[in-house]
């Protein structure tokens, strides 16, 4: 049986994907910052929950502990947004390293600290963004999320470069717009749709396609 860990699991896109991993057939460890969330409401022997804060080296350490043989897939969903702060202005510092920290740096401590349960065929998929493309950026606002995802964008393809090597990938998925508590009522893609389509990226995918930046339907994005 395959292994996969998925965190920011307890609501919206994380609380979908291990619903339908479960239902594909996989051991899955899904994290969880405070509360359970929608985590409660599933009854699965193949589900374990790990209370984490995705920043928390210790943390991440007591699950690397927990997880019996080898990680299949590790989903780096966890994720805020910021302000949407339209002008610089009103940027507040503080809340940017946050972001920063959150959505790009916490992705990267969690892959090291788990890397040594990952080899040939693993896959690690970083959630990024549409507005981590610096080509789609028409609008400017929302400046640090904007750079947060970019920068994971980066720290992707710096460790795909690196992983090739050890038969490990790394794909870099856009969800859509999707109608989260993070994409608001108006979004265009519901949970299911979005996950579904991820998960058909996540099985078509292999080594030589290591590093491809794509939205869940398929659709390549520019950098
Ligand atoms: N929704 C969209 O339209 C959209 C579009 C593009 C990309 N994305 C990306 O997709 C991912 C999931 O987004 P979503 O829409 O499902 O957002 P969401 O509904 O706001 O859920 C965010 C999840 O991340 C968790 N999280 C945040 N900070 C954390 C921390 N420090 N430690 C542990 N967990 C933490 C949250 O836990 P708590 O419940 O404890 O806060 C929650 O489980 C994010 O990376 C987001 O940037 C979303």
């Amino acid at each position: 049986m395959k292994s996969v860990v998925v965190t920011g699991a307890n609501r919206g896109i994380g609380l979908e994907l291990v619903k339908q991993l479960l239902d594909s057939g996989y051991r899955v460890y899904a994290t969880y910052r405070s509360e359970k969330g929608g985590l409660e409401d599933i009854t699965n022997q193949n589900l374990s929950l790990h209370k984490m804060d995705v920043r928390d080296s210790a943390g991440i350490e007591e699950l690397s502990n927990s997880i019996e043989g080898k990680i299949d897939l590790l989903v780096n969903n966890a994720g805020v947004a910021d302000g949407r702060w339209q002008s610089i202005s009103e940027i507040d510092m503080q809340h940017a390293l946050e972001v920063i920290e959150i959505n790009s740096i916490a992705p990267v401590l969690i892959t090291q600290k788990l890397l040594n349960q990952m080899s040939d065929d693993s896959t690690i998929v970083m959630m990024s963004s549409l507005m981590g493309s610096i080509s789609d950026c028409m609008s400017g606002r929302s400046y640090a999320y904007r750079a947060s995802k970019t920068a994971l964008n980066m720290f992707s393809i710096a460790m795909k470069n690196e992983l090739q090597q050890s038969g490990i990938s790394i794909l870099i998925l856009h969800p859509g717009w999707v109608a989260t508590d993070m994409g608001g009522p108006n979004a265009t893609v519901s949970p299911e749709q979005s996950v579904s389509g991820m998960i058909e990226r996540i099985d078509e995918h292999n080594l030589s396609m290591s590093g491809r930046y794509v939205q869940y339907d398929g659709t390549p994005i520019e950098w």
